[in-house]
């Protein structure tokens, strides 16, 4: 059985935590493959909102195992944290449902403290970074210094964390960035947390996703942020650090990329991000703030308010065409109801030339959005069920869309809700 994946295509906060959810009737494993608590996927049934950071999208369900692949970054401090939340929600057997690779990195408390020194001392030229340590510890993993989920079962693990942390601890000193913190207290809670990391099950996750595909499993993998903050095609250097992007779902995992089947890409039916960097359809008007109020366009993981704007089909061409999507997610269709007239970015004058592509540095002094306007419609879709209910100038939006991306729209969502899924 091929893998199928599930991935952001703008700047993250997309709505995959929701599709995921929908989507995991079909699948026996779920696999987070990159990122870490920086992630905030929010899922919503019954009535109840449900944020969670690392564990992956399908806990929610009696049928789906849960892996966390190689390539996710965990803070047990975080994580332990989900955990409790999970708790308090009877029924939820996280212990039989919830697997980690040993390969997995960990997030020490001294790279968040890092994180804090290093964005400190960027001054203006701060990335935003969500302070959970990420870029930290990928750069102790690429360096060949991190510890790892598996070193937890070694003996000498609590060594080699005390030669790490001492080199952090100088690190922090040379970015003098007056950070304070009590590192006896961020260590108990932090060894309290490994514990209870330790009580989950540790699994070679490329050798278990291997023997779960050749006896027939379907396996979604679960992307985090999204294509744009990608570390090598996002707009660096306001990035994630982490490939977020489909091939990071083969490094992520452990799975060869012929064995990669679907690719579900999803997207905002207008743009959002948090943190700095390029945007260039921003609003700094009343049609962004609208966005931003009826869409309650806050940061799951940091409460931030999201930088709102028109769709950039621009961007999203680009992020199809690397990621190789087969068919698309349209979220927040209910949150542009009201607009009588839509805009859609369709290209950039790049320097004084008109483009269609994502050039190498769309900084806000090289492009300037070209747009096309299409008529907006008004009727309330947050109770919508089917497809025939939509209005025609949505049916139009998203036939452009379509159109231009060479994919199909398979879902449009017009609520949080886990029912509030227009399937096409
Ligand atoms: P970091 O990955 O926490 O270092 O943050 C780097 C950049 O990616 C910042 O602009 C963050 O706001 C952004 N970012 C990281 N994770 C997410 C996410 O899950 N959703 C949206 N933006 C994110």
């Amino acid at each position: 059985m091929a893998v199928d994946l599930l991935l952001g295509l703008q700047w993250g906060d997309e709505g995959k935590g929701k599709i995921v959810d929908v989507l995991t009737k079909n699948y026996d494993i779920i696999a987070r493959f990159q990122g870490g608590p920086n992630a905030g996927h929010t899922l919503e049934f019954d009535g109840i909102k449900h944020v969670l950071h690392t564990i992956p999208s399908g806990i929610f369900h009696d049928n789906a195992m849960n892996v966390i692949g190689n390539g996710v970054v965990i803070d047990p401090v975080i994580f332990n944290r989900e955990l409790n939340n999970l708790n308090k929600f009877e029924g939820i057997d996280y212990k039989s449902k919830l697997i980690i690779s040993r390969k997995a990195h960990l997030i020490l408390p001294t790279h968040r403290l890092l994180d804090a020194a290093s964005e400190a001392s960027k001054g203006k030229a701060k990335i935003g970074s969500t302070l959970k340590g990420i870029g930290p510890t990928y750069m102790d993993k690429t360096g060949r210094n991190g510890i790892r989920v598996g070193d937890l079962e070694l003996t000498d693990w609590k060594d080699r964390y005390a030669t790490l942390r001492d080199k952090h601890l100088t690190m922090i000193d040379y970015y003098d960035a007056k950070i304070e913190f009590d590192l006896d207290e961020l260590e108990s809670e932090f060894f309290a947390a490994i514990k209870v990391l330790k009580s989950l099950r540790f699994i070679d996750s490329e050798e278990y996703l291997y023997q779960a595909q050749k006896s027939g499993k379907t396996i979604l993998a679960e992307g985090a942020q999204g294509s744009l903050l990608d570390i090598d095609f996002g707009t660096y250097p306001y990035v994630t650090s982490s490939n977020t992007t489909a091939a990071g779902a083969c490094t992520g995992l452990g799975v060869p990329p012929n064995q990669i089947g679907d690719v579900f890409g999803i997207f905002k039916a207008y743009t959002t991000r948090v943190g700095s960097g390029p945007f260039p359809t921003e609003l700094f008007d009343e049609a962004g703030e609208t966005m931003g109020r009826v869409g309650n366009e806050f940061g799951a993981t940091t409460g931030r308010p999201r930088r709102c704007g028109w769709l950039d089909l621009v961007a999203l061409k680009y992020a199809v065409r690397v990621n190789g999507v087969t068919q698309l997610m349209m979220m927040k269709g209910d949150v542009l109801s009201g607009f009588d007239t839509l805009k859609v970015c369709t290209s950039y004058n790049y320097k004084g030339k008109e483009i269609d592509h994502l050039p190498y540095n769309i900084e806000p002094e090289n492009v300037e959005v070209v747009y096309k306007e299409m008529a907006g419609w008004s009727e309330d879709l947050t109770g919508m069920t089917e497809a025939s209910q939509l209005p025609k100038e949505l049916n139009n939006y998203i036939d452009y869309l379509e159109k231009e991306l060479e994919t199909p729209i398979k879902i449009v969502s017009v609520g949080p809700d886990r029912t509030q899924t227009i399937h096409r």
